[in-house]
């Protein structure tokens, strides 16, 4: 099914959701799941053989990197990773001229780090395919990889599906699942107070694309309203990469009641509801970061509960997972096989 479908991906750079028809994004879960599949069965196929890749990363990360490497390896390509403080970019050398240098060694380019603009930038200039593993505005590897997550788990299509993203909304994950719900013709609620919010712009585009799917999108500062019968609730860190510190304070009194606790997973109404988290989250003290907030402010845990994180509801390592599968479906559909 996905080979097919995929092929029209060839060439084609992974910057936003909105980049991409429902069709296509479709055929990427579709990949997905064929690959996760293949892999699972000892049937994988190396399409990417002798491939090279580029991993640039200007803010730090866990899952992306190492899915993009594990994939990499998967399928036979290889990989170098670049960060600024053990190479040129972003101090001595322009986006445009490293992507131009690096569209000459690498068939494809990851790039994470704050600005859109830098890895809209790179794709303009690179000559070959350049993906986006994180900027402040879009999560797109993410978002493939929690509407994987959500059919998964909620055993129906994706129409039938319901979910909440539940926090600051106004950043990436905010941004990346309301369009994902969107595409995928889902139920979506981005619940969250007002000045946190997505921009109008975002929402406008999303509805746009809901017009078209039957997807229903709502937008609301209401957690009791907003998560009521869905069978997801997403939340995602208080205080993103790259904020300074001294936002942590308006963020937990602004947040505070919409923070994924039992109470509010009781709220959905459905005993079902599964708990889920891009990742890395504070749910305890087993971070520095978590600590500080907790000797500061006297909190246990942020975004969510260490019993919503740790229970029968909580889905997140699932999750986590497939980013390696779904990145790996990027990778094959837009270097071709
Ligand atoms: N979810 C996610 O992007 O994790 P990393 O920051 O560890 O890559
Ligand atoms: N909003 C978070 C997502 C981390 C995967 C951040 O940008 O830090």
């Amino acid at each position: 099914m996905s080979h097919t479908t995929t092929t029209s991906l060839t060439g084609r750079s992974f910057l936003r959701e909105l980049d991409f028809t429902p069709t296509e994004w479709s055929s990427l879960v579709d990949l997905t799941r064929t690959l996760k599949a293949e892999r699972a069965e000892g049937r994988e196929v190396q399409r990417l053989v002798g491939r090279t890749i580029a991993l640039v990363f200007e803010k730090t990360s866990t899952r992306t990197r190492c899915a993009f490497e594990v994939a990499a390896y998967h399928q036979g390509a290889h990989v170098t990773v670049l960060d600024p403080s053990s190479s040129q970019i972003g101090h001595k050398e322009s986006v445009a001229d490293t992507a131009r240098v690096l569209g000459r060694f690498f068939d494809g380019i990851e790039y994470r780090g704050a600005a859109q603009e830098t890895v809209d930038t790179l794709a303009r200039y690179a000559g070959v395919p350049v993906w986006n593993g994180l900027t402040d505005e879009w999560h797109p590897t993410q978002a493939l990889c929690d509407g994987v997550t959500m059919l998964e788990h909620a055993g129906k299509p994706a129409e039938e599906i319901a979910f909440a993203y539940v926090g600051d909304a106004r950043f990436n994950m905010g941004n990346s699942l309301l369009v994902l719900g969107a595409l995928m013709g889902m139920d979506v609620r981005i619940v969250a107070p007002v000045s946190l919010q997505p921009a109008a712009e975002v929402v406008d585009a999303a509805r746009a694309v809901a017009a078209g799917t039957g997807a229903r999108v709502t937008v609301t500062d209401d957690p009791a309203a907003g998560v009521h019968g869905v069978d997801f609730v997403h939340t995602d860190v208080w205080v993103s990469m790259g904020e300074p510190k001294d936002v942590w304070a308006e963020r937990i009194d602004l947040l505070s009641p919409y923070q994924v606790n039992a109470h509010l997973m009781e709220r959905t109404g459905n005993p079902a509801a599964r708990f889920m988290h891009c990742l890395p989250a504070y749910h305890d003290l087993g971070t520095a970061i978590g600590r500080e907030i907790h000797a500061e402010f006297g909190l246990t845990a942020l975004e969510v509960t260490d019993d919503v994180f740790e229970g029968p509801s909580s889905v997140v390592f699932d999750q986590a997972e497939n980013r390696l599968h779904s990145i790996k479906a990027v990778l094959v559909a837009t270097l071709g096989g």
